[in-house]
């Protein structure tokens, strides 16, 4: 790992996933013990004084990488030279809201830090796209971005990949780091296909070992609702687990994925499992040397055929519907 100073944007910096995002990445858990990382906070202007705190706790903690903090309102002030980038900020939903209505509100915001993106950011940029609903706000983003290789545009489903690892590792009376293989397909959404037929616990594979009835009629919707669910719980939509999916995400994607591994991550389709190019999908991944690259060639049965049918429709319609930002 090189030891220049890495500039690492975050937007929606005084929001809740901010809050924790911002102290995380500060410590070290992106790019490693070694590297001495630059925060660019960006929020809107009437959060600017809440930044202001964010940052003092930051100064407060005397984080060893830590060399400096910049806060702003200014799009092209955070995203100057910068690495990589968490786009967090935007509109969360509140109960009965599916992510997708938000794609009106949170829209815009993409579009224009697309654009800042393209013109201030380092061109190897590593772009995360948290701010839901995430898939189509990647591709705004990076529709808005000519001059970076849309491949560096990703969306978050690795909060999708880690609550399903749980909820099998649960199920099994295993633990989560036994549990390997999993895939999340598609959309950020109550569409999402979280698949387990190639799952592995411990070495072995695990499908046989699951009730059918269970993983139907139970896993899929639990996993699928699981944001519902929080924020049914909790009053406010997931927050600290979402803040560790990004470090795992982008961990992951600068770092590489573990041996007889993967992960899910939303990226440009490229036609692979018939997923035609323009829409952002989660695919089962492995990353190395800071590239990720697809699983290629897993056989698709009948029933995955149809659950990723329904997720790239609604991806397709979510398109159409920001089809004036594109
Ligand atoms: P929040 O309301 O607590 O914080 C959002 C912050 O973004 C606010 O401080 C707000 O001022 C700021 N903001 C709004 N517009 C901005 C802009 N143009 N530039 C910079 N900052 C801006 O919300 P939260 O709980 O932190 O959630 C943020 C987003 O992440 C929501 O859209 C939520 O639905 C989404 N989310 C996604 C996942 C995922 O798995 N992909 C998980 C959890 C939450
Ligand atoms: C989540 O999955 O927890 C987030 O996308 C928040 C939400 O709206 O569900």
């Amino acid at each position: 790992m090189s030891h220049d100073v890495k500039n690492i944007a975050i937007t929606g910096g005084a929001g809740q996933i901010g809050y924790q995002l911002a102290f995380r990445v500060a410590s070290g858990q992106v790019y490693g013990p070694k590297q001495k990382i630059r925060l660019h906070l960006l929020e809107i202007t009437p959060a600017l004084s809440a930044l202001e705190g964010v940052k003092m706790e930051l100064d407060d903690c005397a984080f060893p990488l830590l060399e400096d903090i910049v806060t702003t309102d200014n799009p092209d002030v955070a995203f100057t030279n910068a690495d990589c980038a968490f786009l967090v900020g935007a509109r969360p939903r509140s109960a009965g809201m599916e992510r997708k209505d938000l794609l009106l509100a949170n829209a815009e915001i993409f579009s224009v830090q697309g654009k800042s993106i393209n013109a201030n950011a380092k061109k190897e940029i590593k772009v995360l796209v948290v701010g839901n609903p995430a898939n189509t706000n990647a591709l705004i983003a990076r529709e808005n971005a000519p001059d970076i290789n849309p491949r560096n545009f990703t969306a978050m489903t690795r909060l999708d990949h880690n609550r399903a690892v749980s909820q099998i590792a649960h199920r099994m009376g295993s633990h989560s780091s036994d549990i390997k293989q999993l895939i999340i397909w598609g959309n950020h959404s109550a569409t999402q296909y979280p698949d387990i037929r190639f799952c592995q616990n411990k070495g072995k594979t695990v499908i046989n070992d699951i009730d059918h009835d269970w993983y139907i009629k139970n896993f899929i919707p639990t996993v699928q609702q699981r944001g519902a669910a929080i924020i049914k719980a909790r009053g406010a939509s997931s927050a600290a687990s979402a803040a560790s999916a990004a470090i795992d995400h982008m961990h992951d994607w600068i770092n590489g994925t573990e041996e007889k591994n993967w992960t899910s991550m939303g990226v440009m389709s490229d036609g692979s499992y018939g997923i035609e190019e323009g829409v952002v999908f989660s695919f089962p991944v492995t990353c190395k040397n800071g590239e990720y690259h697809i699983i290629q060639d897993l056989e698709i049965d009948a029933f995955s055929q149809e659950m990723i049918h329904a997720t790239n429709k609604e991806l397709r319609e979510e398109r159409e519907g920001v089809a004036s930002l594109l």
